[in-house]
């Protein structure tokens, strides 16, 4: 789902989610561990204020492990646990339990030295669109849960999930924007599939994953497309846009003449890309947003 986002409609979002921090104990951020900054609205901290918080890098099964360990690292420097997980395959419920349990151990501990039974941990789940908000909250629910008026502005009544015993789940995620003010976090977003493709064109998308790629993944390309030799200079435009046509022209992707169809050579990269068929990639590396 793409959302059109407005002022108003950011303003809308923003105020439901700080309306649902008074139900809950804890917030969980969500993130696509192949773009963990880029997936990660601008006003986090603002908006969560300072409700204890567990970051979840989803789609790790997609992303590169060596550079889901920095992202980790990365979150733990800033005072945030960080857990990679995989919303689909896996199922990281008991693992984000136990995380939970941790972070709010000191409200537990002080619960149970007055003689209370602590009660479940209340949770929200919070992430732009895309990110796996949903597919999480059905894998935790053990059901799909149903339709979960899953667009900003729309509001019903609040239920919550049960997680075994000692965990609920508001049934309605938290909805953010990312951010759009930067050129490169569009691409990253696209490249991914986070945005769709009417937004920035395919050629464009797919020009800047493949440079990434150039750069940080060449045996990869190399592998995956049967190319052998990938442009050692990820700047040099032309070599990068000879390689995407070499692909076109092994995935038959032509025009009359014989001439290479770039658009769709480009969707070819990046629907291959998306689907993990370069193998896990992640799109950002934590050194080069610090720089
Ligand atoms: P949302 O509620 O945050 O908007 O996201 P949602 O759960 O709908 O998930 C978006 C897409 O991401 C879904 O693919 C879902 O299967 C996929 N997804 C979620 N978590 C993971 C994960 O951990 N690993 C992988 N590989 N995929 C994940 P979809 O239904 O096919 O949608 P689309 O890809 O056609 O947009």
């Amino acid at each position: 789902m793409t959302i059109q986002w407005f002022p108003g409609h950011m303003t809308r979002a923003r105020r439901q989610i700080q309306d649902k921090l008074k139900l809950i104990d804890l917030a969980i951020e969500l993130l696509d561990a192949r773009i963990p900054l880029s997936s990660r609205n601008p006003m986090i901290d603002e908006i969560l204020q300072s409700k204890p918080r567990l970051v979840l890098l989803n789609k790790s099964d997609l992303a590169d492990p060596e550079a889901t360990r920095r992202w980790v690292e990365f979150f733990a420097d800033q005072g945030l646990p960080a857990l990679p997980i995989d919303a689909v395959g896996g199922n990281p419920s008991r693992e984000i339990l136990l995380r939970s349990k941790q972070l709010l151990s000191a409200k537990i501990e002080a619960q149970i030295r007055k003689g209370m039974n602590p009660r479940a941990i209340r949770a929200l789940i919070v992430g732009i669109p895309n990110v796996g908000k949903s597919t999480l909250i059905n894998k935790m629910a053990g059901r799909k849960v149903a339709a979960t008026g899953d667009k900003p502005g729309v509001t019903k009544g609040q239920q919550w999930i049960k997680v075994g015993t000692e965990m609920e789940l508001l049934d309605t995620p938290g909805i953010l924007w990312p951010k759009f003010e930067d050129q490169t976090v569009g691409f990253r977003l696209a490249a991914t599939g986070a945005i769709k493709e009417e937004i920035l064109q395919p050629e464009e998308i797919a020009l800047f994953a493949m440079r990434y790629l150039v750069a940080r993944y060449p045996a990869a390309v190399g592998e995956r497309f049967g190319v052998n030799e990938v442009p050692a200079d990820p700047s040099d435009t032309d070599a990068v846009v000879a390689l995407m046509e070499a692909i076109g022209r092994k995935r038959g992707a032509l025009v009359s003449g014989g001439r290479v169809d770039l658009e769709k050579a480009s969707l070819a990269i990046l629907r291959e890309l998306r689907a993990g068929k370069l193998g896990r990639i992640t799109l950002e590396m934590p050194d080069e947003v610090q720089a």
